[in-house]
């Protein structure tokens, strides 16, 4: 089940970060083109943001049965100490869960505005910070203190 879960939730990366850019492409560019906020936006705002979701249940059911992350919240004081026990445990946990948030604040924002343009304006601007987050705290294999391969195999 965990190797299942976490080759899903690595893989799952891809869709977000993919979603992500596209729904801030369309953001920009109705944004900064004057564009109307079509049923395509909206679409692409509301996917975008469930995606973000489904990766953070992914997420919370592998906090749960994650041997790391039994070994974090059992033995705390030597693990905290542990740069990639705590990166789990913690700081990846922490921000991603801040990222989404972030997502889903921007698209209610967005949902609410009265004029497209505002419409357009908080999806480029809260996408685009909940994305940096999400960026900056997905353990990549360039990483330098905690590294994880781009495919996770079973
Ligand atoms: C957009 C959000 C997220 C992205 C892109 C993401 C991405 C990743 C990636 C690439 C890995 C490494 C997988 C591997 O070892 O091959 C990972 C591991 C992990 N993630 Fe996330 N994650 C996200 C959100 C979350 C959230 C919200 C939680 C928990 C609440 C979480 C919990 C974990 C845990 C516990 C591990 C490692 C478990 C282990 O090695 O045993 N993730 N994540």
């Amino acid at each position: 089940m965990y190797p299942h879960i976490l080759a899903l939730h690595s893989l799952f990366r891809w869709l977000v970060l993919a979603s992500m850019l596209y729904a801030i492409y369309r953001a920009y560019k109705g944004w900064l083109g004057n564009k109307p906020f079509s049923k395509h936006d909206n679409t692409v705002r509301h996917i975008t943001a469930t995606i973000a979701h489904i990766q953070l249940i992914i997420g919370l059911c592998l906090y749960f049965i994650s041997p790391l992350i039994s070994y974090f919240l059992h033995e705390y004081k030597d693990a905290v100490h542990q740069r990639q026990v705590r990166f789990f445990g913690m700081e990846h946990s922490l921000m991603m869960f801040v990222g989404i948030i972030i997502i889903t604040i921007g698209s209610a924002i967005a949902k609410r505005k009265p004029t497209d343009q505002q419409k357009f304006k908080a999806m480029a601007i809260w996408y685009t910070i909940g994305l940096l987050i999400i960026l900056l705290n997905i353990p990549w294999p360039f990483s330098p203190l905690v590294s994880r391969p781009y495919f996770r195999a079973l």
